[in-house]
């Protein structure tokens, strides 16, 4: 048995996410968990939300909270979304904890204490108004390049010139407006990543099969430019982990807080003592520890190709800087952007759709299934109304669907609710099992590779397999003249729905678990030899017609929903 310990990339507070951060991290993580806990793995499945930094406080501001207040009742609402989507996390933590709190302020303790981390006074742009200083976002004004009004603090969006603060003409706070802007001199701490540059290189080159768009991007940190740069990790700010050097107060630094992206990859780590903490476990650090067991498990994180160079370079620079006995990830599984018909989601502007209005349109398998078997794997990926109707409709509706109702209907109508028993099986069966045993092995394949549009083709493949088997049988017209062979073709349809219950529950759980209750079955055990398990479902064995499992998706639903998200949220 493998212990598999999986991170999923922790959303902001924020906000509620839209489909695209949902497939490009939770969702396959989930996947991967619930596939590894299926073949019978010890697995630690760990998220949290993501709660520093200045656009949650801004966030709160707007919504008229305080912000600790404004996270809480935020992270409900993005933990009750993330259980409608059956996101099976053990644990979803929060990196506004205690845990982290003191976890954060360890590390930066013990990299203080290896010298690898310095002091830097610097100039910053203060606003009084706002009695802050401003991220370089949130700072606008007119591009000294091409007379742009509403230039960025790092960048002007109309000719992407990349800018200071400084440079802009007329700076206002976009906070306030207030033009009453002026430099400061403030201290700040830097995490020395240069001096570890070396280190990483080797750490990286040594992560074998490692994704080429991880390692690639990864690359490109470690030696564009002058290579790898140190790295601010505190920030002015009222709200985050209030920068101490381990138990100790650190002269100079009163006031300051962590930088969101020092202390949320922490927050992995943290949501293990959570879990702990909140009784739901006992040990975190036979996961986290490699001197207490974490040396025998295998650690894989799931996030948005944007947040690989944290993981690879960032968060590695942490836990090897500290040298402690720290578990270092094994594999990072990233991927690219999903698209929204014809543009970006964005989060902003509130297009596309966002999780909680796709749970209120459709159950969470119908989304599962589209988000994975289109995942932005090798490329971006678009969602399409028509395409997302079209794969609901093939291949949840007519493929799996349909043949979970036809075989226990009609079983039903001819036999009654138990599994019936005479007849034989013969070339044609024997042709599906052999073409099933190779066909579950290829899928068990794709999953450990979390490749995961082919894990879904092949899936979908296996699906089809029955229904062909049911097509060319047709027990509905062998049970006219020979209904003892109707009977163990019958036999065989039954047991393959509880052989797709078992295969598919990564995928569409609620579906699968659907299938189990109505196959009476609550052996869930991951298929071995495949001839096999499709006998071990016996003759006798009660069942009852399960209820529609989906529903397809009308032409009408499909304009409706068109046009409902075509506008923005607000
Ligand atoms: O991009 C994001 O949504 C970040 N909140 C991800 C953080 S992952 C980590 F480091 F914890
Ligand atoms: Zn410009």
């Amino acid at each position: 048995m493998t212990r598999h310990l999986i991170t999923s990339a922790i959303p902001y507070i924020n906000g509620i996410k839209h489909l695209g951060n949902l497939v490009g991290s939770q969702l396959p993580a989930d996947l991967y968990a619930r596939y590894q806990r299926g073949r019978g793995n010890e697995v630690l499945f760990l998220c949290a939300t993501d709660e520093h930094g200045t656009p949650a406080e801004l966030a709160a501001a707007k919504a008229g909270k305080p912000v600790a207040e404004y996270c809480a009742e935020m992270h409900e609402v993005q933990a009750r979304i993330a259980d409608g989507f059956r996101l099976s996390f053990d644990h979803f933590g929060r990196s506004s904890s205690t845990q982290n709190h003191r976890l954060t302020q360890h590390f930066a303790g013990v990299l203080a204490d290896r010298g690898l981390i310095r002091e830097v006074t610097e100039t910053q742009v203060y606003s009084k108004a706002d009695g802050r200083f401003l991220p370089d976002r949130y700072i606008e004004g007119t591009c000294p390049n091409c007379g742009y009004d509403s230039a960025r603090g790092d960048q002007c969006d109309n000719c992407t010139k990349q800018l200071d603060p400084t440079d802009l003409i007329e700076p206002y706070s976009t906070i306030s407006g207030s033009k009453d802007l002026e430099e400061r001199e403030t201290k700040h701490l830097y995490l020395c990543q240069s001096q570890m540059k070396d280190e990483l290189e080797r750490w990286i080159d040594t992560r074998e099969g490692w994704p080429i768009l991880t390692t690639s991007i990864a690359k490109k940190w470690l030696t564009d430019g002058d290579g790898l740069q140190d790295r601010g990790i505190t920030r002015d700010l009222d709200w985050g982990i209030p920068v101490r050097r381990g138990d100790a107060d650190w002269p100079g630094m009163e006031g300051k807080v962590f930088y969101v992206w020092f202390d949320a990859p922490i927050e992995y780590i943290a949501s293990a003592q959570e879990w702990v903490d909140a009784g739901k476990g006992t040990d975190w650090e036979r996961w986290w520890r490699t001197d207490k067991g974490a040396d025998d498990v295998r650690y894989t994180q799931f996030m948005g190709k944007d947040n690989v160079p944290f993981h690879t370079l960032s968060f590695p620079a942490t836990i090897l800087g500290s040298k402690e006995p720290w578990k270092l990830v094994d594999y990072i599984k990233s991927f690219n952007y999903l698209n929204y018909d014809g543009g970006q989601f964005s989060t902003s502007r509130g297009r596309g759709v966002f999780m909680d209005q796709a749970l209120e349109i459709l159950p969470a398998d119908y989304w599962r299934w589209w988000l994975l078997s289109h995942a932005p794997e090798s490329s971006d990926s678009e969602f399409t109304w028509e395409n997302f109707q079209q794969s609901v409709n093939k291949d949840l509706a007519d493929v799996l669907g349909n043949f979970v109702s036809r075989i226990t209907k009609f079983c039903r109508s001819k036999f009654g609710e138990a599994v019936p028993e005479g007849g034989e099986w013969g070339d044609r069966e024997a042709a599906l099992l052999a073409d099933l045993e190779r066909q579950v092995r290829a899928y068990e394949a794709h999953m450990e590779a979390m490749e995961v549009r082919k894990s879904a083709a092949a899936l979908r493949a296996i699906w089809v397999a029955g229904n062909e088997y049911l097509q060319s049988a047709a027990p509905w017209s062998t049970f006219k003249q020979d209904p003892e062979t109707a009977a163990a073709q019958v036999r065989m349809g039954l047991n393959l729905i509880r052989l797709y219950a078992v295969l598919s529950a990564p995928f569409i759980p609620d579906a699968s678990a659907t299938m189990l209750r109505a196959m009476g079955c609550e052996d869930a055990a991951w298929p071995g030899d495949v001839s096999t398990y499709l006998t071990e479902l016996p003759a006798a064995h009660v069942f009852t017609v399960p209820e529609v499992l989906f529903a397809k998706i009308t032409d009408d639903q499909r304009e409706d929903w068109q046009e409902r998200f075509a506008g923005t949220r607000d």
